[in-house]
């Protein structure tokens, strides 16, 4: 499937109920050829309302852990959420919601065909790297699948909520950024520090 068939498809989509509440369909955000992709949950208000991820608190400072590495949605990131939707009152996805969407983002790594994907939080750890993922424990770590490096981070929401956690997200994004060193053709920016 191409990008454009593929997006007509999601911004229809009415598999599941989440569909009856959403203002909009928030299908994804950056450049289609990334090496790195980063997937959310699902949407937020914010998100619902403007159809973009990450774009409420929690998107300025993913913004913001991005730059220090010298990664940016407008240049070298492309980002994706499990399920494209709002799961009302920000409830974490169930998982028949999780398993009728999965598809779309399962297309949407296949046409982009990332070096690296980086989860952020439990919810889409637990779909990309393993069902009984430990966050707390885990984040941080490189996966293999597939050729394909995975790695958690806390979610930007769990590193505002309790910024304690901040400085270990830090050393997980110079993991990042070393990796993108090693594997990556295009992405590595030498003006970074
Ligand atoms: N949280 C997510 O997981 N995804 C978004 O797009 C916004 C907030």
């Amino acid at each position: 499937m191409d990008w454009e068939t593929l997006r007509e498809q999601c911004l229809a989509c009415e598999k599941c109920d989440l569909c009856k509440t959403r203002h909009n369909v928030v299908f994804g955000v950056g450049d289609p050829n990334a090496e790195v992709m980063l997937v959310g949950e699902g949407p937020g208000e914010n998100e619902d309302l403007q159809g973009e991820p990450f774009v409420g608190r929690a998107g300025k400072l993913l913004d913001e852990m991005l730059e220090l590495i010298g990664l940016s949605r407008k240049k070298n990131v492309y980002i994706a959420n499990i399920v494209k939707c709002r799961p009302p009152q920000n409830r974490d996805p169930m998982p028949g919601e999780q398993e009728k969407c999965i598809g779309y983002l399962f297309e949407q790594i296949r046409l982009i065909q990332p070096k690296m994907i980086i989860c952020l939080g439990r919810i889409a750890a637990g779909v990309l790297i393993r069902e009984d993922f430990r966050i707390t424990r885990e984040h941080g770590q490189w996966y293999e699948k597939d050729g394909v490096q995975y790695m958690a981070l806390y979610h930007p929401a769990a590193l505002l909520r309790d910024p304690r956690k901040r400085p270990e997200t830090f050393e997980d994004l110079v993991r990042i950024r070393e990796t993108i060193k090693q594997v990556c053709t295009h992405t590595y920016d030498e003006t970074t520090i």
